[in-house]
């Protein structure tokens, strides 16, 4: 078997880890995938330094091997700041109202990544697979070419890929989607995403696409392109479900909310998300349902993210703001309906805390996947299983079709679904969670990885 070597902007350290959903998917995803494939896991150290050193710092820890890099303040700015997060995250979650487009920071993007393959490239062997992610390193395949790496590469983007008509609003998208195919095998998501990427491969590049194979060939390159839906890893997380940890944490919520039920939601507090749309909906569920705010507490937990950038600040804001005026709207001397926590939580708390809670809620406006949705079905008692809501914008509504879905942009049908979702009786709760449950179960983490690898293998 190949050695894999991971390329991606995070590299979770084990101490810091939480469950995948909570923290934004990627790095507990990669960990669970590197722990099976023996491999090298390559990225930031999340450190802002003066003077980087060149080398970079090799640990084993946990099953896994890290090689990370420091970053100065420029690059910091520039590449993760600039480029990554106001640029291309935006952008790709189709956001083009929030999408900053700065050359400068376009500039610091490329130099950076030179920086990243200039750093790999020594420590790729001639068998090895790489395997780099998202949309940090989106030019690393082509920079690492540059530096002579005749390996297969593989990238694989956690995030959404825009329509066409929106990525043409990004200067010099051409040079960033050509770069893409660099690489032999490309993977999104979800059919959706992939869909976009061979349109624009087709109409702007004018590559000759395969649009049931996913074949792509321009020049003298032959890519592949598909989509490989993340999931969790699953025996691990259940598994996390048997400790003292999980059951006080389910405790807590139980005896906190007593008759009332609880209705979850975990999010990075990120503006695709739609934390603000989730909370009208629910005010609209309390003006429109008048005295069920004794039937449901909505608990939000909401970590804060990238709280360097002015867009997470408002978000961030807002949401303060909404959750006040609704608990000051409908807030009783004995009940608060909403209770928002920005503490993050364990893999083990956060089990319990799904299991406690009779509804999750999960209405991002635009996600890559949404782990936080299959976290939730996992964590169910199975004779007496919650009810899942799920935004139709999420790619995890491609799978999880028996969730009750929603337009988070609707207040009123995120109200209606709260009402279905409290009013549920037991047998559709459970019909309705056994085929979410055997899809989460069987779609893990391994089977994401095995397929990508698969591909990886036997491309070129
Ligand atoms: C999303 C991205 C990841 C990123 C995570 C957390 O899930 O797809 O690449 O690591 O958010 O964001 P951060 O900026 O803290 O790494």
């Amino acid at each position: 078997m190949s050695r894999l070597i991971v390329i991606s902007n995070r590299v979770a350290v084990p101490k810091a880890r939480g469950a995948a959903g909570a923290q934004g998917g990627l790095a507990g995803a990669l960990q669970a995938a590197l722990k099976r494939n023996k491999g090298l896991w390559f990225g930031w150290s999340g450190k802002e330094v003066e003077n980087p050193s060149a080398e970079p710092d090799v640990q084993t820890s946990d099953g896994v091997t890290t090689a990370t890099i420091d970053l100065k303040h420029q690059d910091i700015e520039e590449y993760y700041s600039g480029y990554a997060n106001s640029t291309l995250w935006p952008l790709f979650h189709y956001r083009i109202d929030l999408t900053e487009y700065e050359r400068e920071t376009g500039i610091g993007y490329e130099r950076v990544n030179d920086l990243f393959a200039n750093t790999a490239a020594p420590l790729i062997e001639p068998d090895d697979l790489v395997w780099v992610h998202d949309y940090h390193f989106v030019p690393l395949g082509e920079r690492l070419r540059r530096q002579g790496i005749k390996n297969r590469l593989g990238f694989f983007l956690h995030t959404p890929w825009p329509p066409t008509r929106l990525l043409v609003s990004l200067p010099y998208h051409e040079r960033l989607v050509r770069s893409l195919l660099e690489y032999d095998v490309v993977g999104f998501q979800c059919d959706e995403w992939l869909e976009s990427f061979l349109h624009y491969c087709r109409k702007e590049l004018g590559a000759d696409v395969n649009e049931d194979t996913g074949e792509i060939r321009l020049d003298d390159r032959k890519v592949l392109a598909r989509s490989y839906p993340i999931g969790i890893d699953y025996a691990h997380f259940t598994g996390s479900g048997d400790s003292g940890e999980a059951r006080q944490a389910e405790q807590r919520v139980i005896s906190s909310t007593r008759r009332r039920i609880a209705m979850i939601g975990v999010d990075r507090l990120d503006y695709s998300k739609g934390l603000p749309e989730k909370m009208d909906g629910f005010a609209r569920f309390l003006e429109r349902n008048p005295g069920r705010n004794q039937d449901i507490v909505f608990i939000q937990i909401a970590p804060p993210s990238r709280e360097g950038l002015e867009s997470y600040q408002q978000i961030r804001e807002e949401l303060e703001q909404k959750t006040g005026q609704i608990n000051g709207a409908h807030s009783r001397i004995d009940l608060v309906p909403i209770r928002y926590v920005n503490e993050g939580h364990s893999m083990a708390e956060l089990y319990g805390i799904y299991r406690a809670s009779k509804i999750g809620f999960v209405t991002p406006l635009r996600d890559g996947m949404n782990l936080v949705a299959k976290e939730y079905v996992a964590a169910q008692d199975p004779e007496d299983p919650g009810v899942l809501i799920l935004s139709q914008f999420a790619g995890a509504a491609q799978q999880l079709d028996e969730a009750v879905m929603v337009n988070p942009h609707s207040p009123d049908d995120i109200a209606r679904a709260i009402r279905k979702a409290l009013d549920m009786p037991l047998d559709e709760r459970k019909r309705r969670w056994e085929k979410l449950h055997a899809s989460v179960r069987d779609d893990d983490i391994a089977k994401w990885t095995q397929n990508f690898v698969t591909d990886l293998e036997n491309a070129g």
